[in-house]
């Protein structure tokens, strides 16, 4: 798949389905400061389309990005900042709490973890909540520009273990340098089809009920 436009759509604080909330939505999550904000900018071969920045805990708010005119990416602040207050973090929890049981256009979400380090518990909950609540999600190991190729495997074992996915489900990603960045959007693609399809077999079966 091609990047052919992306465009900034709107902030929200509270999560509402409702206009320009319209299409379906590939969701990024992970731990503050793990590459969220950067792997969007990589992908859409933008420099600041989205802020990013050295200190956990940017993204404050639920940023939608409308893609090829097609589906919205959307980019959600980071969880387990050590430094933010329980407020903070307690109005963190809620707003994705209401994101991820109202968002009824979410399709898939990218989770990201540092593939230089271990999931960390909040990691291994958000996989473990996915699968509860039957939202299909891909682990991408950001940062791999920070390790050699030959490395890879040895950071990526650990990680299938906690998240328990299989090594060749992962994708090493790095928006430093653009390493994975050609697979991650072949992977997209790929969701996008096969919603494509399940959307013409439900429009077939409906029709095919009249
Ligand atoms: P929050 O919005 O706080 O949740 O963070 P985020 O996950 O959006 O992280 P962000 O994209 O802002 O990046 C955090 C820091 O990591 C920045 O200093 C980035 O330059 C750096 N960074 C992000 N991706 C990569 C990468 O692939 N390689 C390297 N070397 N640094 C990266
Ligand atoms: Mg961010």
């Amino acid at each position: 798949m091609q990047i052919r436009s992306a465009e900034f759509v709107t902030s929200l604080a509270e999560y509402r389905e409702q206009p320009p909330i319209s299409l379906p939505q590939l969701a990024v999550v992970g731990k503050s400061n793990v590459g969220k904000s950067s792997l969007i900018n990589a992908l859409c071969n933008r420099k600041k389309l989205c802020k990013t920045s050295s200190t956990p805990g940017k993204t404050r708010l639920i940023n939608v990005f409308l893609i090829n005119e097609a589906f919205h990416l959307v980019d959600l602040p980071g969880y387990g900042f050590a430094k933010v207050d329980k407020a903070e973090k307690k109005r963190w929890g809620e707003m994705m709490d209401a994101y991820f049981h109202n968002s009824s256009y979410l399709f898939h979400a990218l989770l990201l973890v540092d593939i230089r380090h271990e999931p960390t518990q909040d990691d291994v909950a958000m996989a473990q909540f996915f699968r509860q609540v039957g939202v299909p999600f891909t682990v991408v190991a950001t940062k791999a520009d920070k390790i050699s190729r030959g490395a890879r495997m040895k950071h990526i074992a650990p990680i299938c273990r906690a998240m328990l996915v299989q090594p060749w489900e992962i994708i090493p990603f790095s928006s430093e340098d653009g390493s994975g960045r050609d697979a991650l959007l072949g992977h997209i693609g790929e969701l996008l089809e096969l919603l494509r399809e399940e959307a013409r077999t439900s429009g077939e079966e409906e029709h095919s009920m009249q």
